[in-house]
């Protein structure tokens, strides 16, 4: 049963119920409209209200059904809305908790709303590319005000019940009741009494709908949003269906509303997001850890090295008010880190985005330390101290030694195997990676590495404390730079490449950055300090000394050029300035390369930059899934549009090349492998991805 229905006295309850917020699937839809008939075939029935079981009233479309022709299957979301227009009797919608999208579309098709006060209502569409496409543009317009109800759509923020109820003029709830406990019982006195009294019943639709200021307010309203409708087309329609919603009959603006709600389903940006949304709920299953995998109480947190990632994590966990201590070799070290984390709090303050007390408040959860002793009590240790395998062999022994039963020992190791850092200890089942991303207090995305003997309720535990320091975890196995990291190494491979062949780092980056990227690669190699890269080639040359790549890097570095920290890079900057200034030194350097390479410089564009740069990275994702490193592809889109500034409206690398087309991908592949200065090894596309493209399909029906 997905919709329940009871008779209370002469009123009938329809009570929405699909777990875990009311999704108005196919039977939920059949639920109502089945309910809506019996109440309205039975004589003794004089009203109708329409509730949800649970925490939501409801949170809009079943997710479940995304993309499957039962999300259009009749009776569709319209022509349930339709049908409790046509209701003959009063029909009030007891609204509680969540009340969102189509959840929301379904109260305003009702004749009356009685409103529980901490109910999140939203029409959150947009934030899936999309537009409301059952009337939220056309009757919330009416019943709030035009500015009112266009902030919402457009930003798909949820806003609190009693705020709206707050708002000046407002037709939405017709009554808040006491409590989300009490609103049921008070919506169905109101309906009782709405059924005494007689009378006409109320539909939004009939309500006028315009704004003082007219076109010059909408305007005004695309001006704010026109700046990014190139990549994200949604907000612009939103603002234009609102606005039809002023201009037309109601059942003209209603069909302005679905033609553009239609359209924009079919856009690529839209299929991004969606993908997105689904991948990012996917990323925190794996297939043989259930959901009600015991876990392990973590309550207080070690951090090992207080350098630039040991002062990151801490912060993860005194934002979410786990106490810490760190440990460091010596107290100067101590003292640096500490400093380091009161200044980034400090700044938060100023900025007004913490409040003073909250920053006493964190701080008093932080402990330092310089004796292994003082972790003994802690649920997990993190260690963050200095990439070499045997300063973690020295720390890892240490803490076998000293940490309680049943800890959780951490490694943020970027490249290490973390097999072998387990092996260190006698508990190889508590042992897991836990690789943040710099800034680690800042970026989204931890990387949970698996080890081979990692137990069970250890992955459950680390992946659900994620959650609770607002991190986007996603599993990988074990591998040299795990998910991400390895497959940025086949990207700055190409970037190499294509210097060596013609390019200039600022054509590069601007590429990239038109394609959609928060920062092109040699923009970021400055940032993040062109020596990190340096160390992993050194040491590539000697575990792969046949691994071909482009030297002009190396020569960057060799001229101590490491990038913003040395004030020079691939770009030149000005003394505290991080402008990117293109450099001739730089660009001579690479030309005097070319020559010894005996390449003659060709004209390369920008599809030609992208396409190599992108696709470098989906032959390594393909690799990556066929190595059982990630289990889904989906996965590695998380990974990138969290960790590495990949263009969310483009879905992440694998859903992107899935949307060029694996057979385009294929082709694209085999021509870079026969250009003579890339590496041809390199450019044989993955098994997985020829089957897919034989097949005709994408990374997600793999
Ligand atoms: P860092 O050099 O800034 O800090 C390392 C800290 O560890 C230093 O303060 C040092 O005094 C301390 N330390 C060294 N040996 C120690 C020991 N035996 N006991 C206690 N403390 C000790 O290095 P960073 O950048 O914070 O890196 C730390 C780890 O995080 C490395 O494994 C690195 O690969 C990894 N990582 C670094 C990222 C980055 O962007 N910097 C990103 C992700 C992971």
């Amino acid at each position: 049963m997905t919709a329940e229905y009871k008779v209370h006295g002469d009123v009938a309850v329809i009570t929405m119920s699909n777990p875990p917020v009311n999704g108005l699937g196919y039977a939920t839809r059949v639920g109502i409209t089945d309910g809506l008939a019996k109440a309205l075939a039975d004589a003794a029935v004089k009203a109708v209200v329409i509730t949800g079981a649970g925490k939501a009233f409801s949170g809009g479309a079943d997710i479940k059904e995304f993309g499957s022709p039962k999300a259009l299957a009749e009776p569709n979301l319209l022509s349930v809305i339709l049908a409790l227009e046509a209701s003959t009797k009063p029909l009030v919608a007891a609204i509680h908790s969540v009340c969102m999208g189509g959840g929301l579309e379904l109260a305003l098709g009702c004749h009356y709303r009685v409103a529980a006060p901490g109910t999140n209502v939203a029409l959150p569409e947009v934030k899936l590319g999309l537009i409301p496409g059952a009337g939220g543009t056309q009757r919330l317009p009416r019943v709030l005000g035009v500015e009112a109800a266009l902030n919402m759509i457009v930003s798909g923020e949820p806003v609190k019940s009693e705020r709206l109820a707050g708002l000046p003029g407002q037709k939405l709830f017709d009554k808040m009741a006491a409590s989300a406990e009490s609103v049921l019982e008070e919506a169905i006195a109101f309906a009782r009494d709405v059924a005494a009294k007689g009378g006409d019943l109320p539909l939004m639709r009939n309500l006028p709908c315009r704004h003082p200021q007219g076109d010059a307010y909408f305007q005004f309203a695309k001006n704010m949003v026109g700046g990014m409708s190139k990549n994200y087309p949604a907000p612009l329609k939103c603002v234009e269906a609102v606005q039809a919603a002023t201009k037309m009959k109601f059942d003209e603006g209603m069909a302005f509303e679905r033609q553009n709600f239609i359209g924009l389903m079919f856009t690529p940006e839209s299929a991004a997001l969606r993908h997105l949304f689904m991948a990012e709920r996917a990323a925190g299953k794996i297939a043989d850890v259930p959901d009600d995998t015991p876990q392990r109480a973590v309550k207080t947190v070690g951090v090992i090295g207080a350098g630039t990632m040991g002062g990151g994590i801490s912060m993860n966990f005194l934002n979410a008010g786990i106490p810490v201590t760190i440990l460091e070799m010596k107290q100067e070290a101590l003292d640096r880190g500490v400093a380091t984390i009161r200044k980034n709090y400090e700044a938060q303050v100023k900025k007004g985005k913490l409040k003073p007390e909250k920053y006493d408040e964190r701080m008093a959860l932080l402990k330092t330390t310089l004796s292994y002793d003082d972790l003994k009590d802690c649920d997990l240790i993190i260690e963050a101290v200095f990439e070499e395998l045997g300063v973690k062999e020295k720390v890892f022994t240490q803490l076998d030694a000293v940490a309680k039963q049943g800890a959780i020992l951490a490694s943020n190791t970027s490249t290490l195997d973390v097999d072998k850092i387990a092996a260190f200890t006698k508990r190889p089942q508590d042992v897991i990676g836990m690789h943040f991303f710099s800034p680690a207090n800042v970026m989204k995305l931890l990387e949970v590495v698996r080890g081979a003997k990692t137990g069970k309720d250890v992955l459950a535990t680390v992946m659900s404390l994620a959650k609770k320091i607002k991190k986007t975890a996603v599993v990988s196995g074990v591998c040299d730079g795990f998910i991400g990291n390895r497959m940025i190494e086949q990207y700055s491979r190409q970037a190499g490449f294509l210097l060596d062949e013609g390019a200039t780092p600022a054509q590069v980056d601007k590429a990239v950055e038109k394609f959609g990227f928060a920062m092109g690669p040699f923009r970021m190699g400055d940032l993040a300090g062109n020596d990190i890269g340096w160390a992993i080639r050194k040491r590539r040359s000697v575990e792969q000394p046949d691994m071909k790549y482009s030297r002009t890097a190396d020569k960057l570095c060799e001229l101590g050029r490491f990038g913003q920290k040395t004030g020079a890079g691939w770009y030149d900057y000005q003394a505290g300035k991080r402008d990117a200034i293109p450099s001739k030194l730089v660009e001579d350097m690479i030309a005097e390369h070319r020559k010894e390479l005996g390449i003659t410089p060709r004209k390369i564009s920008d599809d030609e930059i992208v396409q190599r740069l992108v696709y470098a990275l989906v032959n390594e994702g393909a690799h990556i899934l066929e190595d059982g490193i990630a289990s889904k592809a989906s996965d590695i889109d998380m990974v990138y549009i969290t960790g590495y500034g990949f263009p969310i409206f483009r879905g992440g690398p694998m859903h992107y090349a899935s949307q060029q087309g694996l057979f385009n991908v294929v082709q694209a592949m085999q021509r870079f492998g026969r250009n003579p200065n890339d590496d041809a090894s390199f450019w044989e596309p993955a098994g997985l991805i020829r089957k897919l493209a034989a097949e005709g399909k994408g990374f997600d029906q793999a």
